[in-house]
């Protein structure tokens, strides 16, 4: 029988219309703080506790001046010397054209790959200021309310520069509008006193049905429309839409032609750039050409059935799966054919005996697919060993990496910021694909996906909770990753 678990303690839907940790989720107005705690290590003996918790971090308010300070710019640990100043990313669009969640996943996607990046949405500094307003406030012709908007603009900038000078951080987002070139100047005059470099990206929508689609499935339940009856809502906002429409200038060839920025047109389905230069620019254009914003889909995701190194608490090597670990490769396999899935359904493994041998009855259905990205990260000189034997062989490493599991790298072997590295074609595939994918992996390797896919911080990631005999469904949301684990005892009686 199977016997399958729903921990709902642990099934978080983790609303994050911001994308990294500590930063502020628009429209349902609350605040996450991923905070994960931990004692742990590699594959086969590690136990952690990770803990989600929520916290209030309101980063509005601050009185900031503008005076320009030196910003302090570590390089990038996945990749050195790659952000040579700070960047501004400021996001053109209409409202409803999927701005916020641009923002969100881009900002997931730079933090995973070691840039310190945070979203500013100006929309909620004017629901700070002066709280929900209808449609006129946004008419291009009141005078009042556009003056109110451009405060609302130099407060978020304020604290856009307050991050990058006094909180070390490295790329700021501009999650508004940001529909006039005057606006634009405005903006790319304060950044260019701070030394910010910076690239636009408009988001372009030809298509009606698109923007419909996220009026009726955002807008219209956003904060900005709590206890509206839905159709004076869905009204008053086609409304809005109408205000910025009247003025809206979008980023010319011709006037804008000095500046680096990005055309995302119909969600992707087309992207445009212009002036795009150095190694961050073309990771953001890879990473807007990969993605997938329209598609419902779901990945799972799960360490290989226990190994007979996991039983003797070895690390590495290329152990088989042990008893208890062949019976969870017969669970998995009843726990897939019980959940709906769509029809190209894929499994995806690492090139190491223990996860192709759990995905080994998924085979008789499913397309298995072998990456080598997805080998777990490699020990080095303390591959075959116990944890105790490597300390008593290696007591300085073991200290260097109990201090930075993040950075430190087994001699001969690999970091966990190697493993992301490695990861990212994978990510990028990922994020590409629209059907379901399960992934059979390492814990380790376990770690750098879950880090990405919930936006959890850095330094936090090697000390994820990753159990054996436990999926994870992730169901990439627009606001909201929903994220479930479902424990699959292989043998009950066993501990
Ligand atoms: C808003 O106030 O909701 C949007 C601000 C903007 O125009 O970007």
């Amino acid at each position: 029988m199977l016997n399958i678990s729903r921990d709902s303690a642990e099934n978080e839907e983790l609303s994050r219309n911001h994308s990294c940790p500590n930063i502020r989720i628009t429209d349902s107005e609350q605040y996450f703080d991923t905070n994960l705690t931990t004692s742990a290590s590699i594959d086969s003996f590690e136990m952690s506790d990770a803990l989600i918790s929520q916290s209030e971090n309101s980063t509005i308010g601050l009185n900031v001046s503008l005076s320009p300070t030196p910003s302090r710019l570590t390089p990038c640990p996945t990749c050195p010397e790659m952000l040579k100043s700070p960047l501004a990313i400021i996001l053109v669009g209409l409202p409803a054209h999927g701005k916020t969640y641009l923002a969100t996943r881009l900002c997931g996607y730079l933090h995973w790959i070691g840039c310190k990046t945070k979203v500013f949405n100006f929309g909620e500094y004017r629901r700070k200021h002066v709280g929900r307003q209808t449609a006129e406030f946004f008419d291009p012709d009141n005078e009042v309310a556009k003056s109110l908007r451009m405060d609302f603009v130099r407060k978020a900038l304020d604290d856009a520069m307050s991050y990058i000078h006094n909180e070390s951080g490295e790329i700021v987002i501009l999650d508004a509008t940001n529909s006039t070139r005057e606006r634009r100047t405005i903006i790319s005059e304060c950044l260019d006193k701070h030394g910010v470099d910076k690239l636009f990206i408009e988001l372009i929508s030809d298509d009606e049905d698109i923007v419909k689609e996220n009026i009726k499935n955002v807008k219209v339940n956003s904060v900005d429309y709590k206890d509206t009856d839905p159709d004076e809502a869905w009204r008053d906002f086609m409304k809005r839409l109408e205000n910025y429409k009247r003025a809206y200038e979008g980023m010319s060839e011709v006037l804008d032609k000095h500046l680096a920025f990005i055309k995302f047109i119909n969600m992707g389905e087309r992207v445009q750039t212009n002036r795009i230069r150095g190694t961050v620019h073309s990771r953001i254009v890879y990473f807007l050409m990969n993605l997938n914003i329209r598609t419902q889909r779901a990945i799972y995701i799960t360490r290989h059935g226990e190994s007979e190194y996991n039983e003797s608490q070895k690390l590495g090597g290329n152990a088989p799966l042990s008893e208890r670990g062949v019976e969870y490769s017969v669970k998995l396999k009843e726990f897939f054919d019980n959940i709906d899935l769509k029809d190209d359904f894929e499994v995806w493994t690492s090139h190491m005996v223990r996860t192709k041998q759990t995905a080994i009855h998924l085979e008789d259905k499913y397309c298995v697919v072998s990456w080598t990205a997805l080998n777990e990260i490699d020990a080095g000189i303390g591959d075959g060993m116990t944890y105790e034997e490597f300390q008593g062989l290696y007591p300085k490493d073991f200290e260097l990496r109990k201090k930075n599991k993040l950075k430190y790298r087994y001699p001969m072997g690999e970091s966990y910021e190697d493993v992301v590295m490695r990861l990212e074609p994978l990510i990028m595939e990922l994020e590409r694909r629209e059907n379901d994918i399960l992934i059979i992996c390492h814990q380790a390797v376990m770690r750098c996906i879950m880090a990405y896919l919930s936006h959890a911080a850095l330094d936090d990631m090697p000390h994820m909770r990753c159990d054996l005999h436990t999926v994870v469904k992730i169901v990439p949301g627009a606001y909201k990753n929903t994220i479930s684990k479902f424990k699959i005892d292989a043998n009950p009686n066993k501990t």
